[in-house]
């Protein structure tokens, strides 16, 4: 009777369910109600005592077998199955992954800096924090000029000679140090200055800065140059020019864009003026040329420097500077469609 009992241990554990219903066969056939088990057991009751101990160990193997075969088959047709569902159920919906959107800030920089780049202009960049020299002295801001008060300067307390930027004209006194003209350069990046945060102000924005050094280089072609912009950026072209004051070009001006006065918004942003403020800008000093070590009897230029929030705000009528910097999803995600 033990070879019998081995034989079916050895059957059992070669036995590879190829189907649900061999399966099941091979179930009914060892543990069913009539099956092999029950019929060793009936059998096993008429052994001689003495053998009974060693028959009924053979047997609980068996059973043992029998039932972890047939467990673990019905395992591996059940991963199997699942599997095959995966593969092949191409109709099912895909799970739909909140992909985000890029910044309203961002969004605006790469198209400034996509604007720029048509006409020749190329990317350029510097650090966040910066030393005195570029960011004041170089820029014709020496020690105790009293145009420093107009940017409020976040200074390293150890290091007086070494502060976070106020203004990303640093990058051409550093671009225009390494480089001799022609330079056509646009520097987007951060600024910061010690600013009390409310609605309009942040200790922390953004500025593109754009600088153009060649011979020849005048008023009218920084004109042009902002008329094409503004007419790729906001669709209009009509600017005006205000003198007004930066110690790093000589003449200075602020840009307005005409917007118009067509609806009540237009109203409100423009003060009832129709006009805009959108930029400074200017023909660069002689005295920054030389202070990088380029030739002003031989080379000209202008420079300009506009604010991204500004855009920003102008472009999706935001009215608070702060909504940019608390990544309220409710705020960012109204902008995952623009552009
Ligand atoms: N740096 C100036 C600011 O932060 C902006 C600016 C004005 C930049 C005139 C220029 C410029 O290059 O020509 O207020």
């Amino acid at each position: 009777m033990i070879a019998k009992i081995n034989e079916y241990i050895a059957e059992v554990e070669a036995f590879e369910a190829t189907s649900a219903a061999s399966l099941e066969e091979f179930r009914i056939r060892f543990l069913g109600k009539k099956g092999v088990l029950t019929e060793l057991f009936d059998e096993f009751k008429k052994a001689p005592v003495e053998q009974k101990k060693e028959i009924g160990q053979a047997l609980n193997r068996l059973k043992t077998a029998a039932t972890e075969r047939v467990s673990t088959a019905r395992e591996q047709m059940e991963a199997a199955a699942d599997a095959n569902a995966e593969k092949s159920d191409l109709s099912r919906p895909s799970l739909t992954l909140p992909i985000g959107s890029r910044h309203p800030i961002s969004q605006v920089r790469r198209q400034v800096v996509d604007i720029f780049s048509r006409i020749g202009f190329t990317l350029s960049d510097g650090p966040e924090i910066e030393d005195d020299w570029h960011n004041f002295t170089a820029l014709n801001l020496p020690e105790y000029h009293p145009a420093r008060d107009m940017q409020d300067t976040f200074f390293i307390q150890t290091c007086p000679d070494i502060l976070l930027r106020t203004q990303t004209s640093s990058v051409q006194a550093r671009h225009m140090e390494k480089n001799q003209p022609p330079i056509r350069i646009i520097s987007p990046g951060r600024v910061f200055r010690n600013e009390a945060i409310s609605y309009r102000a942040h200790c922390m924005f953004h500025q593109i800065e754009g600088l153009y050094i060649d011979k020849n280089v005048s008023f009218a072609d920084l004109k042009q140059t902002l008329q094409y912009f503004t007419q790729e950026m906001f669709g209009k072209s009509k600017i005006r020019l205000r003198p007004s004051y930066f110690p790093f070009t000589e003449p200075s001006a602020e840009v307005d864009v005409y917007w118009g006065l067509e609806t009540e918004a237009d109203y409100r942003i423009t003060k009832g003026t129709g006009w805009l403020e959108i930029m400074g800008c200017g023909m660069v000093d002689p005295n920054v040329l030389r202070n990088v070590g380029i030739d002003p009897d031989v080379y000209t230029g202008y420079a300009f420097g506009m604010g991204i929030e500004r855009m920003a705000m102008l472009l999706y009528q935001i009215k608070d500077l702060r909504l940019y910097f608390e990544n309220d999803v409710r705020f960012l995600r109204q902008f995952s469609e623009v552009l």
